[in-house]
C-alpha cells in the first residue's frame, strides 16, 4: 500500500545518502554554537539519515570531543561520530609505531592523554621538557600550577623518535623552540644538536607530523584566527633557515587530504551500521553481521556524501577532490567573496547556515 511505499522510498534514500559536518564555523564558533545547528542535526536524526562530524581541530580525545558538542548543541552525539584531524593516528597508536613520540599542542595534557588512548606507549609533551629546565624555553609561558598538574617526570636521555602536532600550540613560543630543537638534535635527544647534513638537508633527523594544515580557522572573533598551518609555517621556514635548504619533509593530516576523507568514509560506515543495529535490536555489538560490516565496511556505500563546510581550502576542496557533494556555508571561514576567487567551487552550493545546507541535501 502506499503507506509502506512511503516508509521503503524513504529507508531507501536515507541509506544512501549521508552528510558530514565540519565543526568550526558551521555547528560553533569558539564556545558559541550557530543557531540553526541543533535543528539540523535532529532533523537527520527523525529522518534517520547517518551523520559524522569531520574537523581539523582536535587536541582532546573524542569522547570529550562528543561530550562536549552534545552538552553545546543539544543534541546527542556518539564519539564514533567524531573523527578530528589527530583521529587517523590511531592506526600509528595501535601499531605501536614509535616507542616514544612528542605530542604537541592543545589545552594542559589532554592531548597527551589522546595519544595514550591511541596506544601510543610513551608521550612526552613540551611542558614535560620545561619543568625540568626551563632555561630550554626561557621565556615559557606556564604557571606553576600547570608545570606541577600536567607533567611527567621523563628520562630525557631516551630518544624521542616523532613528533605529532594534535592542535594549535597553546605556547607556541615554547613549541617552536622544541620542535626545531628535536627536528635538528643528534638522535632525538633533548638538548643536542645534529651537524647541519650536507646531502638530505630538507630531511628533519625524527619526523614530524602535523595533524592539520588550516591557515586559518573562525571561532567567535569576527575575523578569521591563525590554525595549526600558520605554525607549520613558522616551523618550516625556521628549519629552511637553519638547515639552508628550500623545503622540509613533514607528514600532513586533515582536510583537504585524501586520507581524512578515505578514514572519515570508512567511519561513516561503521556508524551507519552501528546506527542501523541500534534500531533494529538493541544489541550493537552481539551480532555477527555487524562485525563482519565492521571489518569490510567498504560494502555500505553510499549514493552521495555531502560536505557541509565553511573553509573553501579544507572542506570544500576535499569533498571535491574525493568523489564527496560540497556545500559551503556562510557563517564560518567563507566571507561572501566572489565564488570565482575561491580554491575551490561547492558543487552543491553555498547556504546561508548548515540548516538550509540540509534542508537542500535532503530535497535532492
Ligand atoms: O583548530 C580548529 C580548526 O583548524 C578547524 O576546525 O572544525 O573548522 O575543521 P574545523
Ligand atoms: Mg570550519
Amino acid at each position: 500500500n502506499m503507506l509502506l511505499r512511503g516508509i521503503r522510498l524513504l529507508s531507501t534514500s536515507a541509506s544512501k545518502s549521508a552528510f558530514v559536518f565540519d565543526i568550526d564555523g558551521v555547528l560553533i564558533r569558539g564556545n558559541k554554537p550557530i543557531p540553526q545547528a541543533k535543528t539540523a542535526l535532529e532533523l537527520l536524526n527523525k529522518e534517520k539519515v547517518p551523520f559524522l562530524l569531520l574537523t581539523n581541530g582536535g587536541g582532546v580525545t573524542e569522547k570529550k570531543r562528543a561530550e562536549f558538542l552534545s552538552d553545546k548543541l543539544g543534541v546527542e552525539l556518539s564519539a564514533n561520530q567524531l573523527v578530528q584531524s589527530h583521529t587517523p593516528l590511531q592506526i600509528l597508536g595501535e601499531k605501536h609505531a614509535y616507542d616514544r613520540i612528542l605530542v604537541v599542542g592543545g589545552v594542559n595534557d589532554e592531548a597527551r592523554k589522546c595519544a595514550l588512548e591511541y596506544g601510543f606507549q610513551d608521550v612526552i609533551i613540551p611542558m614535560d621538557i620545561v619543568k625540568q629546565n626551563p632555561s630550554v624555553s626561557p621565556h615559557h609561558r606556564y604557571t606553576v600550577e600547570q608545570l606541577s598538574k600536567y607533567t611527567r617526570e621523563v628520562d630525557l636521555l631516551k630518544p624521542i623518535e616523532a613528533i605529532a602536532v594534535f592542535n594549535d600550540p597553546r605556547d607556541m613560543g615554547t613549541d617552536i623552540q622544541v620542535t626545531l630543537d628535536l627536528l635538528n638534535s643528534a638522535g632525538g635527544l633533548i638538548g643536542t644538536q645534529r651537524k647541519v647534513p650536507t646531502v638530505h638537508r630538507s630531511t628533519p633527523l625524527i619526523p614530524i607530523i602535523f595533524s592539520n594544515d588550516d591557515f586559518i580557522w573562525a571561532n567567535d572573533y569576527p575575523i578569521p584566527r591563525f590554525g595549526q598551518g600558520a605554525f607549520r609555517m613558522v616551523v618550516e621556514s625556521l628549519y629552511k633557515k637553519i638547515n639552508n635548504c628550500s623545503e622540509m619533509d613533514s607528514l600532513i593530516l586533515g582536510k583537504p587530504y585524501a586520507i581524512q576523507y578515505d578514514y572519515a568514509k570508512k567511519a561513516l560506515a561503521k556508524w551507519h551500521v552501528e546506527l542501523t543495529s541500534k534500531h533494529g535490536n538493541g544489541h550493537v555489538h552481539s551480532s555477527g553481521a555487524f562485525a563482519q560490516e565492521i571489518n569490510n565496511p567498504t560494502n555500505l556505500q553510499f549514493n552521495r556524501i555531502y560536505m557541509v563546510g565553511d573553509n573553501p581550502a579544507s572542506d570544500i576542496k576535499g569533498a571535491n577532490d574525493n568523489g564527496w557533494e560540497s556545500m559551503l556555508v556562510r557563517t564560518g571561514v567563507y566571507n561572501n567573496e566572489p565564488l570565482g576567487s575561491l580554491v575551490a567551487l561547492p558543487s552543491a552550493g553555498v547556504h546561508d547556515d548548515v540548516l538550509e545546507a540540509v534542508k537542500y541535501g535532503l530535497n535532492q
